[in-house]
């Protein structure tokens, strides 16, 4: 299988909505009212927004290709993009998505490593990244990488409170 990862630019804004949507569509509609996803997807992924994210030069986003096909991405934020203060040191995993047609063949893994490489390059001592505690793939898949749940935290979705775990992973 020829795989290959490269940065994203201000270019590639229609791309990573395309997969954004896809992917966030795929992993949580079915634990989500229409009304809820519908409220995220256009915060979080409007083309201001994703602009801005984009160009923050403390955020980096990664496409990951397969035969050529984009399959999945990945965004990491160091410093004051992180979106929870974990440790003095650390890089957070924001995002890491796979459309769903490609799971279980390494590529989640392919990229998570890259998030390593990235982690090590800028001297983080430490990798997290907050998982929907009801998202039970994703917590197996990040213990199966070596992250441990070491905290969490209340967020809202519509009316109903729900729990991210923080996981970490120690890079020393
Ligand atoms: C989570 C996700 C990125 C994993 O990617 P993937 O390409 O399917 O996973 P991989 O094939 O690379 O698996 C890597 C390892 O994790 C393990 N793994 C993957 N999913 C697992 C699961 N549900 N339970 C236990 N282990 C799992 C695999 O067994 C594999 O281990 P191995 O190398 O020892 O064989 C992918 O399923 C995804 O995009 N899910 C939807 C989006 C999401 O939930 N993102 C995370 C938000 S925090």
């Amino acid at each position: 299988m020829d795989i290959q990862i490269r940065k994203c630019t201000l270019d590639d804004l229609p791309l990573l909505q395309t997969i954004a949507t896809e992917t966030y569509n795929e992993t949580y509609s079915h634990l989500n009212t229409p009304e809820n996803m519908n409220d995220y997807l256009e915060n979080a992924f409007n083309s201001t927004q994703l602009k801005k994210e984009l160009s923050n030069e403390s955020s980096t986003f990664l496409f990951l290709y397969t035969n050529e096909v984009l399959a999945g991405y990945l965004k990491v934020n160091e410093g004051e993009a992180q979106t929870f203060e974990v440790g003095e040191n650390a890089l957070e995993i924001e995002r890491i998505y796979v459309k769903e047609k490609f799971h279980d063949r390494g590529l989640g893994k392919t990229l998570l490593k890259k998030g390593f490489e990235i982690a090590k390059e800028k001297d983080k001592s430490e990798l997290w990244l907050g998982v929907w505690q009801k998202n039970t793939n994703a917590v197996a898949f990040h213990k199966s990488m070596g992250f441990e749940v070491k905290g969490e935290y209340s967020f809202f979705i519509g009316d109903e409170e729900e729990t991210n775990y923080i996981m970490v992973k120690s890079l020393k």
